[in-house]
């Protein structure tokens, strides 16, 4: 099952690589939008725990502001280094202009 997908925000919240901090079941998330699309992804970097909020959105990927790790946005791999391990990322639905985050893996 693919369990359920909760209205986190409206489109027009987020402009052209904007973030939003976002709380969810428990989970702290990420929400960007970057080349169009909208992502969800984990908000703490898994190399050492800090904030990727302020990172840069760059070819389909996020800095982290701290030691400069890359993670994919579409799958959470990491790209560059230091970190090692990927980040999560969730399933997300637009319908109208609500956005919506379902945190059950797929
Ligand atoms: S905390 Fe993100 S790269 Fe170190």
């Amino acid at each position: 099952m693919s369990g359920q997908y909760h209205v986190v925000a409206a489109t027009s919240e987020l402009e052209e690589d904007g973030q939003m901090h976002v709380e969810l079941n428990g989970e702290e998330i990420l929400l960007c939008k970057h080349q169009g699309q909208f992502y969800a992804i984990a908000y703490h970097c898994s190399h050492e725990a800090f904030t990727l909020e302020g990172g840069l959105l760059q070819d389909g990927c996020i800095t982290c502001p701290y030691h400069g790790a890359e993670f994919s946005l579409h799958d959470g791999s990491v790209q560059a280094p230091p970190a090692f391990e990927p980040i999560k990322t969730y399933a997300i639905r637009i319908v109208d202009d609500t956005i919506s985050i379902n945190t059950e893996p797929a």
